[in-house]
């Protein structure tokens, strides 16, 4: 039987091991160990990949996106347009600034929310789109950016699944007001624990952010705003610096692999495929089936030796987390729907075609057994 992880990021790092090894050595004997010559290299790197003005790096993906809400002067009052299936750290965002969740549901072939459906949603109160590139496919942002410009709304783009895709010869990340990501180690960008970024062309949302970042303060012991400590850690600022580089070859890869598993699943029964129009706009963060009979499915691969999730299990607005949200469940269908059916199939650079090949035929055989 083969084994197949969901994930398995050994591939990736044993490549760039001597270098990783030698960035550690060289931030001992450096010896600044908070916001040093790391963060600079690394934000300057990822400003120029993004061709933005601005980049800011954090904690981590939330306080990307907490903290470019914040600097946007957004609190209690203001509206803010989120998806209904995302994961919960968009929502969490706008909760932690204390404006209020008006999550939109996606567009069922695309799984991100469109212009048309926002629009229905904005109301005098909209301050914010925040659009998510789910699974690493870019929302249309040019249909959004215009949305926006004629409503006189910022956009806060959640770009922690989609670094590296383009959409109208544009990066994801880079249309906004805003970008924040996030490089917890799955993501297509990863470090080797928690990191996150802000993008911005705006000085002034800029200047506002890397005080946020770090406890409100432009001189130290002096601090001009309520701030947080949500610096990007040193360490993995080197150690992402050193990802960059190979992050559109990485890409490439996952393009590859998901050419495999459209093309070997092409026509089976049972499963609808992912649905994309341009290959750039997707770097398949996530590789995403939809099936009725997930559970049983997701059971038959395991006891076949196949490491499947689930992206995500319970949406938001179902979540303890927000009971306290006047909001029933069977209000976002969509999203409950596919909670029920979505299942991610293995996907990573370093996975090979053979073992593609075989959740392929696993994924096939059930559903002939189904009756599919
Ligand atoms: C769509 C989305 N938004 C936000 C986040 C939050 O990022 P982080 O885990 O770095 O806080 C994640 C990742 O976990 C995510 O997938």
């Amino acid at each position: 039987m083969e084994s197949v992880p969901y994930l398995d990021l050994t591939f990736q790092h044993h490549a760039i091991k001597q270098e990783l090894l030698q960035c550690f050595d060289d931030f001992l004997d450096e010896g600044r160990y908070v916001l040093g010559r790391g963060v600079d290299t690394f934000e300057t790197i990822l400003a120029a990949y993004h061709n933005k003005k601005h980049c800011i790096g954090v904690s981590n993906g939330l306080d990307a996106m907490t903290i470019g809400l914040k600097s946007m002067g957004i609190g209690p009052g203001d509206e803010v347009i989120v998806p209904s299936n995302t994961y919960i750290a968009t929502w969490l965002a706008v909760t932690a600034v204390g404006a209020t969740i008006v999550p939109v549901e996606p567009d069922l072939r695309s799984f991100n929310i469109i212009a048309a459906d926002i629009e229905r949603a904005i109301t005098e109160r909209t301050k914010v789109i925040l659009p998510v590139h789910l699974y690493g496919q870019s929302c249309n942002m040019e249909a959004i950016m215009k949305l926006a410009e004629r409503h006189n709304l910022r956009v806060l783009e959640d770009n922690a699944q989609a670094i590296g895709a383009i959409h109208k010869g544009k990066l994801t990340g880079s249309w906004g007001d805003i970008g924040a990501f996030s490089f917890y180690p799955g993501k297509n960008l990863g470090a080797l624990g928690d990191a996150g970024a802000i993008l911005t062309d705006d000085d002034e949302l800029a200047q506002v952010c890397r005080s946020l970042r770090n406890y409100g303060s432009h001189k130290k012991y002096y601090n001009d705003r309520i701030g947080m400590n949500a610096r990007l850690d040193e360490m993995q600022a080197r150690i992402l610096s050193i990802k960059l580089p190979h992050l559109n070859s990485w890409n490439e890869e996952r393009r590859k692999i998901a050419g495999l598993y459209l093309n070997l699943l092409q026509d089976c029964p049972g499963v609808t495929l992912p649905y994309f129009t341009d290959p750039e706009s997707h770097v398949w963060h996530i590789f995403s089936i939809l099936v009725d009979n997930r559970d049983a499915l997701q059971n038959y691969l395991k006891e076949s030796g196949i490491v499947t999730l689930i992206h995500y299990p319970l949406p938001p607005h179902l979540q303890q987390a927000y009971d306290g949200l006047p909001i029933e469940k069977g209000a976002f269908p969509v999203a409950e729907n596919m909670a029920g059916r979505v299942l991610s199939l293995p996907i990573y650079p370093g996975l090979s075609e053979r073992k593609v090949t075989y959740v392929c035929e696993k994924v096939r055989d059930f559903l002939s057994r189904e009756g599919n």
